[in-house]
């Protein structure tokens, strides 16, 4: 597709909202939330005002990782329904406006996936090639150790010894996770009929876990230590597991794939973390023809500041370039199912004072050059859970206790009313749901205006109707420290100032020019007032959202 066609793809107007099925709605009162019961709030979604979901995974798997380990990419996991309900969902969606994009996990599968469970019956199955199996180094006592010095992530040798034939094998995460050969043309069309399976079915695309991990260094060459870092892994500079130059053809022949299909798109989540350029990193999948979107996690990892903020914003601008290939589009996200909720990261001793920050952080995401992504939950509030130790259910905190306690903090329950369980569930939720659902839920925001939820909807809302704040380019205004962030988002025939105060205390902060600004949104009532002058005075943690009236 040209360029110019692309710019006007619906996944840049959209706004996205990412669904952790197992903690959404549960219909069927197992205590995991189900396809039936996402259904169920579709027509919550759509008030919402959002255009597309991304449903975190929902194939068939032991759940090790909760679903990204899977163990058949074409079918639905029993835990969250049939492929019948898939359909339903897919067609409810539809009738209502509402995309769905897929989770495709494909640097991994299972260790109970068909393809490595006959992979691992012996040395010359046709599928050995399928997976990355290695013979050990001569170790101490005549014992093998591993192939080289690469780290799982959640911890150990990424190397796995297996007894019965006398290799290891490569997993970048949980042992039960083993990757991939993507060097095998086998593998490639084998994952491509998978694309094209859900494709055809009328999925509107994919997010792409670890799409940047696919490809290993052919050699499997030792990673270089680094001095600093907290877990084995932090403490290697990933060389050769991460980023390999050929791992953007897979992405390429990924995209070539979904464009055979029209309107469909990909985002990959890009795993880099600070410190580094993660924007540069993430930049690197979309151009050359890569994936029509990759995530930059700065948002996730920035300390409640606006020239932080400001500073991951201009890095990624700058590293997609928009005055070269003005067609790379940016996106911007606050929480995933991976980090601990934005709310909670920036949370003060004060509860008027987090919300206060949760409506800045809102503001931010909805009124950049960028598709945003709302992670479930963070439209109302919901803190991230305190999980005890007996509960915990994520793997990957294991290791680590007592300094990590894993991710199950910001995959608790959705809180949809004062009912038992949060009405998530009428049975026992697989995790605790937050003690204060009977407060914070859906249920006692939808008709409050003052609301966090009615805040989300109506940033939405202002974002459908302008097209500025869509489409329009990206140029800062002033940063003010830590203080206050200014910046305008422009087209040819309008101009919209945004004016955030991450502070307590009120701010005051010069306007480009000294004409008329109409407010079309802001913190304080009434939200149509004029702002005239040289200068706005932004009360503590105020917003301004205007627009150039000529
Ligand atoms: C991604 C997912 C994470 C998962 C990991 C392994 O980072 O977001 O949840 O554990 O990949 O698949």
């Amino acid at each position: 597709m040209s360029p110019a066609g692309e710019r006007r793809s619906w996944w840049r107007d959209a706004v996205m909202y990412q669904i952790y099925p197992r903690s959404f709605q549960d219909a069927n009162g197992d205590g995991v939330g189900d396809l039936p019961g996402i259904i169920q709030r579709l027509d919550y979604l759509r008030a919402l005002g959002v255009d597309a979901l991304w449903l975190s995974p929902i194939y068939p798997s032991p759940m090790r990782d909760f679903g990204y380990d899977v163990a058949d990419y074409t079918a639905i996991s029993p835990q969250f329904g049939t492929m019948d309900d898939f359909r339903a969902l897919l067609a409810a969606a539809h009738a209502r406006g509402l995309r769905l994009l897929l989770d495709l996990v494909m640097n991994h599968t299972s260790d109970q996936h068909p393809w490595f469970l006959e992979s691992a019956t012996s040395r010359e199955n046709p599928k050995r090639d399928w997976y990355l199996w290695r013979e050990g180094k001569p170790g101490r006592n005549g014992r093998p150790s591993p192939p080289n010095n690469w780290q799982s992530v959640i911890g150990g040798s990424a190397w796995q010894w297996d007894e019965r034939t006398g290799q290891y094998y490569l997993h970048s995460f949980l042992k039960e996770q083993p990757d991939l050969n993507w060097r095998n043309p086998t593998v490639r069309a084998a994952m491509m009929d998978v694309i094209r399976y859900w494709l055809e079915m009328g999925v509107d695309g994919f997010r792409l876990d670890v799409a940047n991990c696919f490809l290993k260094d052919e050699t499997l060459r030792d990673n270089p230590r680094r001095v600093f870092g907290l877990r084995p892994y932090d403490r290697q500079r990933h060389l050769y597991e991460l980023n390999q130059p050929e791992n953007l053809d897979i992405m390429r022949q990924i995209r070539a794939t979904v464009d055979a299909y029209t309107g469909r798109v990909t985002i990959g989540e890009i795993y880099a973390l600070p410190p580094g350029d993660t924007a540069l990193s993430a930049a690197y999948y979309v151009g050359g023809e890569g994936l029509h979107m990759a995530f930059d996690f700065a948002f996730l990892f920035s300390p409640w500041r606006a020239d932080a903020f400001a500073r991951a914003i201009d890095r990624w601008e700058r590293a997609l370039d928009p005055d070269h290939e003005p067609y790379l589009w940016p996106n911007f996200t606050l929480s995933n199912h991976d980090q601990p909720r934005a709310i909670s990261r920036y949370a003060t001793a004060r509860g008027e004072e987090t919300l206060a920050r949760a409506r800045v952080a809102a503001a931010l995401l909805l009124t950049l050059r960028g598709t945003p992504f709302i992670y479930y939950g963070e439209e109302i509030g919901i803190r991230n859970g305190r999980i005890r130790r007996s509960r915990i259910q994520d793997p990957f905190g294991k290791p680590y206790w007592p300094i990590y306690k894993g991710r199950d903090g910001e995959r608790t329950p959705m809180q949809w009313s004062a009912e038992p369980e949060g009405g998530f569930t009428t049975g026992a939720p697989w995790l605790p749901v937050n003690p204060d659902a009977a407060r914070v839920n859906v249920a006692a925001q939808q008709d409050d205006p003052t609301s966090l939820l009615n805040w989300y909807r109506a940033l939405i809302a202002l974002r459908k109707r302008e097209p500025a704040l869509r489409a329009g380019s990206y140029r800062r205004v002033s940063v003010s420290g830590s203080r206050a962030l200014c910046y305008l988002r422009e087209t040819a025939g309008q101009r919209i100032l945004v004016a955030l105060n991450f502070a307590r205390n009120a701010h005051t902060i010069a306007l480009p020019d000294e004409g008329t600004w109409r407010v079309l949104l802001g913190s304080q009532q009434p939200e149509e007032k004029a702002l005239e002058g040289g200068a706005l005075t932004l009360p503590g943690y105020g917003i301004v959202i205007a627009r150039a009236v000529s």
